[in-house]
């Protein structure tokens, strides 16, 4: 492992993409080593221990490149198997989106009331709550579980009809809690941020926990002088446990950079 060594970054699909980004914007000359898990997405509305053995297998995918780092892209696995991610990469750091994401909910909210859209099993896990309420235990967190936002995402369905509808019947509840902060506790529901944001209606700041994890993968890599010193620009290697064909047409959809090469690996 050395400077030169990428960072890895995994999530169930084409979600961590939105985080991929952030890291890019923020750490232009890393290298990404992107791991989505789309033979097995999604993964919200599976059991704790199907999530933990997906988390295993993911890190030991990304391992086999001896990244520097790992981020989890992923709140569901940041929720219910972040110490699984730990304990398989032993030496090497972890950072999930569940704590920053947490983290910068609380700096924002001026009433106290934070609401946390995410998967099933993010929002079942209480993981954000739990996060917010070490930080400020005064704050009232309000969650809605969006199941169909992910497989939404995954079709590319950004600005459909069927998707205002969906963040519709999700929203309406939610919307009427005194919210003054939503965080976006799901790294494929910034893809349908616009969406969410005119369904939500004004005066609710929207957290997305992206560009919290690139500032603290910057600081981290930092302390640990392990920042690239290269001046060029890296293409990420992308890898998927199945289409990656899908896959490359989503990346150049949400990245808007041309058709990249995607390896396809078992899982
Ligand atoms: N994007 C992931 C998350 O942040 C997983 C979504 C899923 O596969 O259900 O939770």
């Amino acid at each position: 492992m050395n400077t030169e060594s990428p960072i890895g970054i995994f999530d169930s699909g084409i979600g961590g993409l939105t985080v991929v980004k952030a890291i890019q914007a923020a750490l232009p000359h890393e290298r990404i080593i992107y791991f989505g898990d789309t033979a097995r997405v999604p993964y919200g509305p599976k059991s704790e221990i199907t999530i933990r053995k997906y988390a295993a297998d993911d890190t030991a995918i990304l391992m086999r490149y001896q990244p520097k780092m790992i981020i989890v892209a992923c709140n569901t696995v940041s929720a219910l198997a972040l110490n699984i991610v730990e304990k398989s990469c032993s030496n090497i750091p972890v950072i999930g989106v569940l704590k920053s994401g947490a983290k910068l909910a609380v700096q924002i909210t001026n009433n106290n009331r934070i609401g946390v859209i995410g998967t099933q099993a993010t929002v079942c896990s209480n993981a954000y709550a739990y996060a917010i309420n070490q930080l400020n235990p005064d704050i009232e967190v309000i969650s809605q579980a969006c199941p169909l936002f992910v497989p939404l995402a995954e079709e590319g369905f950004i600005n459909h009809p069927v998707t205002k509808l969906v963040a519709e019947h999700y929203l309406t509840e939610i919307r009427t809690q005194g919210i003054d902060t939503l965080v976006l506790g799901c790294t494929h529901y910034p893809i349908l941020r616009q969406v969410i944001e005119e369904t939500l209606g004004s005066g609710i700041s929207i957290i997305d926990s992206a560009e919290a994890v690139a500032l603290r993968t910057r600081e981290l890599l930092s302390e640990s002088g392990l920042l690239n010193p290269s001046h060029k620009v890296s293409v990420p290697n992308l890898l998927v446990s199945d289409l990656p064909q899908k896959f490359s047409m989503l990346y150049q959809l949400f990245m808007g950079s041309a058709l990249p090469n995607v390896d396809l690996v078992e899982v």
